[in-house]
């Protein structure tokens, strides 16, 4: 089964061919870094907008490098949520409209649940491993952390999930009082390799010991308090580069090791031994060495898709489609965006 995969929640404008939920035709990501870039955090308004001037041509990229027509297309799957309303309707609305001109089902995919079925993906010759039922997904994105336990392709239960900012906010928040600019996650991953995670002391922000829920606002706030600080001694007009390099590996390490450990938490409560990191901070290097680590000393199934597949893209929502349809389920043309769409 041939799936059109499209993506626009936030500011990536995004169209993939996937064939019976893994194998890749094709994948086009328009990033829009360049414009949200100069004010230091995605503007809505902006982001509709372009995703409104790409969305054709990046469908038709899609489809020209997968070579195949949308009349060869058997549905099409479209995030419907959650993320940011204007960016959602571009890509629900063309959904629904080549649905209906072109009399091809579609469905409204949730983006989080999308986000560990790229482990599913092979690309051109590729063969891979992949996770065995049940398995832990832990989703590290911009808008979201959670740990989810996967009974099967599109079944699960939420395990825990954040209670204020999520991992990717956090790394772009604290990027930006860094003046590291957006976004701000890749910024902190490179020069925190050349800073040392040692130098500030920030908490853990674990709640409980066995709690799987995430609060990282806390550790953003004591990076502000620090700077503020280290300001407050003597004002300067940016802090020294090694401070940056110590306060960006000081704060990643923090979050990293939340993270890690609260995934270990989650495979001891659930006696899964697959592991699923996904989600935009997964590209994080330090994380994935701290995961893979953690993987090789409690002989832990260890499952990240490549960093492409990692942030946004088209093809695990063509992935999430493909057992959605699967299933029967069927989208509906009164079908609206849903921004705080909620797992579970
Ligand atoms: O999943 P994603 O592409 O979009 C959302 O669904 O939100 O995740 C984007 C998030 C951003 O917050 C970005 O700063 C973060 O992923 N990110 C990273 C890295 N690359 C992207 N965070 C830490 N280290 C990275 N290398
Ligand atoms: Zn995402």
């Amino acid at each position: 089964m041939l799936i059109l995969g499209i993506e626009t929640s936030c500011d990536d404008t995004a169209a993939a061919v996937v064939r019976d939920g893994t194998r890749i035709l094709s994948s086009v990501v328009a990033s829009q870094d360049a414009i949200h870039g100069e004010y230091g955090g995605v503007v809505p308004e902006l982001a509709s907008r372009r995703h409104i001037e790409d969305i054709i041509p990046v469908v038709e990229e899609g489809l020209k490098r997968a070579n195949v027509k949308m009349d060869d297309i058997d549905a099409i799957g479209v995030t419907q949520g959650p993320g940011l309303v204007g960016s959602i309707l571009v890509g629900l609305s063309f959904a629904k409209a080549v649905s209906y001109v072109k009399g091809k089902p579609f469905v409204g995919v949730n983006h989080l649940e999308a986000h560990p079925l790229a482990v599913f993906l092979e690309e051109e010759g590729e063969k891979k491993e992949v996770p065995e039922f049940p398995f832990v997904a832990l989703i590290v994105s911009g808008g979201h952390t959670a740990l989810l336990s996967f009974n099967d392709f599109i079944e699960y239960r939420v395990l825990g999930q954040t209670r204020d900012d999520a991992a990717g906010e956090a790394f772009d928040k604290v990027a930006k009082l860094l003046g590291l600019g957006y976004p701000g996650g890749v910024a902190i991953d490179r020069i925190a390799r050349d800073g040392d995670p040692e130098a500030f002391a920030f908490t853990r922000p674990y709640i409980a010991k066995g709690n799987l829920e995430f609060s990282f606002s806390g550790i953003k706030t004591a990076v502000l308090n620090v700077v503020k600080g280290l300001e407050r001694k003597g004002p300067v007009e940016r802090l020294p580069d090694e401070t940056v390099k110590d306060l960006a590996a000081s704060f990643q390490e923090a979050v990293v090791e939340v993270l890690v450990t609260k995934a270990l938490w989650a495979l001891d409560k659930t006696g899964s031994v697959n592991l699923v990191c996904a989600g935009g901070v997964a590209c994080n290097s330090r994380l994935r060495t701290r995961l893979d680590e953690m993987a090789r000393d409690k002989g832990i199934r260890l499952f990240i898709p490549p960093t492409h597949f990692c942030s946004d893209n088209g093809a695990m929502v063509a992935a999430a489609a493909y057992h959605m349809v699967k299933k029967g389920i069927r989208g509906e043309l009164s079908m609206n965006a849903r921004p705080s769409w909620q797992q579970g």
